[in-house]
């Protein structure tokens, strides 16, 4: 018998899939992922029970387990998908991790220059980092305000903390970033008052070795590039030992909180 459920939201990120590993191998945990299809255009959310973990078939969910596949990141599939996993007398859903976050593409290029910035380019990178983690917040509280304590980590970035930025560049993902994190700030003061037990927290992963950072690694110095499997340990050690208090926290990958 399982006692609780986590949720991982953009399950296809490289590090989301080394969570929902870590935590199947190492906890008695329910696992809901959700994703959405790369491959092929899914007209309506797609559920599937004790399925493979993704498309690569190598590792099971387990018999608890369950995934959902969504046509986008819209509100309306959104709440289809927490009215999938909003099953009465289920163990409650004591950790969600929100990991969407989009830094280039076939279209996007972070900008190093202002000359660069592109207002298309600007709305879809706030749309991914910004407004689909807000919207899964917002949809999700409902389904999360009672008696047990829930973790919501949400994977922001070090360069979205504007008392950091040094080195400038990358407009868009930088104020995506930040416009999360001020997010993450306002709803815990607000949860503070209505839902005591989330705790919001904003985390930076560190430079990780995905297809996000991968044109930028011969930037990183030796031994700074992260795996997704150690990043996703850390994570869950982090989430374990952090309280829920009432107030939000900006983390690194390391434990360590970063300024606003
Ligand atoms: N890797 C790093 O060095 C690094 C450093 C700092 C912060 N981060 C943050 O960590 C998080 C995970 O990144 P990752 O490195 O694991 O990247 P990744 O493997 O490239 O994963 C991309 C993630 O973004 C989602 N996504 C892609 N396009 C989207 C769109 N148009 N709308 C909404 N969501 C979209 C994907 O959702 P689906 O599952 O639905 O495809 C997936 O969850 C991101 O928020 C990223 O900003 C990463």
């Amino acid at each position: 018998m399982i006692s609780q459920r986590t949720l991982i939201i953009g399950a296809n990120s490289s590090i989301a899939k080394a969570i929902a590993l870590t935590i199947q191998a190492t906890e008695n945990t329910g696992l809901i992922l959700i994703r959405r299809d790369t491959t092929s255009n899914v007209s309506s959310n797609v559920i599937n029970e004790n399925s493979s973990l993704n498309s690569t078939n190598d590792e099971h969910l387990v018999f608890h387990d369950k995934e959902i596949i969504v046509k986008d990141y819209q509100s309306e599939s959104i709440e289809v998908a927490i009215k999938q996993i909003t099953i009465e007398d289920y163990p409650p859903i004591t950790r969600v991790f929100i990991c969407n976050g989009i830094l280039h593409s076939n279209d996007i290029y972070p900008e190093k220059r202002i000359e660069e910035f592109d207002v298309e380019a600007f709305q879809q990178v706030m749309t991914a980092n910004a407004l689909t983690p807000m919207l899964w917040i917002q949809k999700l509280i409902p389904l999360l305000t009672g008696k047990s304590p829930c973790k919501m980590v949400v994977f922001s970035a070090r360069v979205g903390s504007i008392s950091d930025n040094r080195l400038g560049g990358w407009y868009s993902y930088r104020a995506s970033k930040a416009a999360l994190n001020m997010m993450i700030k306002t709803a815990s003061i607000e949860l503070a008052r209505r839902a005591k037990n989330i705790k919001l927290i904003a985390f930076h992963p560190g430079t990780t070795d995905t297809p996000l950072s991968k044109p930028f690694h011969k930037n990183v110095p030796a031994g700074k590039l992260f795996t997704c499997e150690y990043v996703a340990k850390q994570l869950l050690t982090i989430v374990e030992e952090t309280p829920v208090d009432q107030t939000a926290s900006y983390l690194g990958w390391n434990g360590e909180t970063i300024n606003w």
